[in-house]
C-alpha cells in the first residue's frame, strides 16, 4: 500500500545516492574550498526540490533521463543560494540546517566562494547532459533561467531592495516570491515535463510557481512562529531585517488564508494531470503543515 513517508524516502534515497557520487567525484583544493562547499550540503534540509522533481518524473514519464543529475544540479543551486542569502550583506543569519551558517564557520569570502563553487558545478553537471539532445538542452537552459537574473537572483535583488528601501507594496512583495521561491520549485516539476517531450509543462510550471508561494507563506509563518529547535535557523528575523514578507505585510492571520487558498490551487492544478498524482498531492499537505 502506497505510503507518502516511504515514497519520500525513496525518492530521498535515490537522490542521496547521487550526491554521494558528487562527494566522491569531488577534490577540490585547498582542502577549505572541498570542506566549505561539502558542509552546507552534509548539514541536510528536507530536499524537497530533488524530490519533487524525481516525483515530476515519474509522473509525467521522464524517469530515465538522467533526472538525478537534474535534481542534483537543482539542490546544489539551491544551497548556494542558501549560504549567499545567510551572509552578513544579506540576512545576516547566524545558523541554517542547524548549524552555523557557512560563512561562521570558514568567513565570508569563503562562503561566497562556496556558493560560487556549488552553482558552478551545477552548471557543468548541466553541460554534461546537454550533449545528449535537444531536450536536455532545452531543460538545462530553463534550470539556468530560473535559478538566474530573470529568477531567483532577481527574488533575491528585489528582497534586498525592498528591505533597504523600506519598501512595503503587494506588487513588489509577488515579484520577489514568485521569483526568490517560486522559480526553483517551478524548475523542480517542469524540468521533467520538458525532458518528456513538453507533457504539462505549462501546468507544472504554474503549479511550481504556487507552490512556492505556498512554500514562502509557510516559510514566512514560522520565521514569525517557529522555534530554532524546530526550524534550525533563527526565528524572528524578517521583522528584524525589515523584510517585505507575507507576514510583516499581510499578518499572520491573512497569511494562512492566503495559504489555504493556495494549497487548494496547487491541487485544483494537479486535477488536470492524468495518472497517479497522490504523492503530489501530499507533497502540497507536506508544505503546508510542515513544522521546519
Ligand atoms: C529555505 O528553503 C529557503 C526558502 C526558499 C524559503 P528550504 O526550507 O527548502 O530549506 P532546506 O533545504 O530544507 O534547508
Ligand atoms: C530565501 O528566502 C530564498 C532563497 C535563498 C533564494 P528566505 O531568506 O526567507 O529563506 P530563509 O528563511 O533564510 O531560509
Ligand atoms: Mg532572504
Ligand atoms: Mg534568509
Ligand atoms: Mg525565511
Amino acid at each position: 500500500m502506497y505510503s507518502f513517508k516511504e515514497k519520500y524516502g525513496e525518492y530521498l534515497a535515490s537522490f542521496e545516492a547521487r550526491l554521494k557520487k558528487f562527494y566522491d567525484e569531488l577534490e577540490c583544493k585547498p582542502a577549505i574550498l572541498d570542506e566549505s562547499l561539502k558542509y552546507s550540503l552534509k548539514s541536510g534540509g528536507k530536499r524537497v526540490r530533488p524530490v519533487l522533481m524525481l516525483a515530476s518524473a515519474e509522473l509525467v514519464g521522464a524517469k530515465n533521463c538522467g533526472i538525478e543529475d537534474y535534481a542534483l544540479a537543482l539542490e546544489l543551486i539551491h544551497t548556494y543560494s542558501l549560504i549567499h542569502d545567510d551572509l552578513p550583506e544579506m540576512d545576516n543569519d547566524d545558523f541554517r540546517r542547524g548549524r552555523p551558517s557557512n560563512h561562521k564557520v570558514y568567513g565570508a569570502g569563503n562562503a561566497v566562494l562556496a556558493g560560487d563553487g556549488l552553482l558552478n558545478t551545477a552548471y557543468y553537471t548541466l553541460f554534461e547532459r546537454c550533449a545528449d539532445g535537444k531536450l536536455y538542452a532545452d531543460a538545462a537552459k530553463f534550470m539556468c533561467d530560473c535559478a538566474g537574473v530573470k529568477g531567483m537572483i532577481a527574488g533575491q535583488s528585489a528582497d534586498l531592495y525592498c528591505s533597504e528601501k523600506n519598501i512595503k507594496d503587494g506588487d513588489m512583495l509577488d515579484y520577489i516570491v514568485k521569483n526568490k521561491t517560486g522559480k526553483l520549485i517551478s524548475a523542480a516539476v517542469a524540468v521533467p515535463a520538458i525532458l518528456a517531450g513538453g507533457r504539462y509543462f505549462l501546468e507544472l510550471r504554474q503549479f511550481g510557481e504556487d507552490l512556492g508561494r505556498l512554500f514562502q507563506l509557510v516559510d514566512d509563518i514560522l520565521d514569525e512562529e517557529g522555534s530554532f529547535k524546530n526550524l534550525g535557523k533563527t526565528s524572528g528575523k524578517d521583522k528584524q531585517e525589515n523584510k517585505l514578507t507575507y507576514v510583516t505585510f499581510y499578518g499572520t492571520d491573512q497569511c494562512r488564508v492566503y495559504a489555504d487558498i493556495m494549497f487548494d490551487r496547487c491541487l485544483r492544478m494537479l486535477d488536470g494531470i492524468e495518472g497517479d498524482t497522490s504523492f503530489m498531492r501530499d507533497i502540497v499537505a507536506f508544505v503546508r503543515y510542515r513544522e521546519n
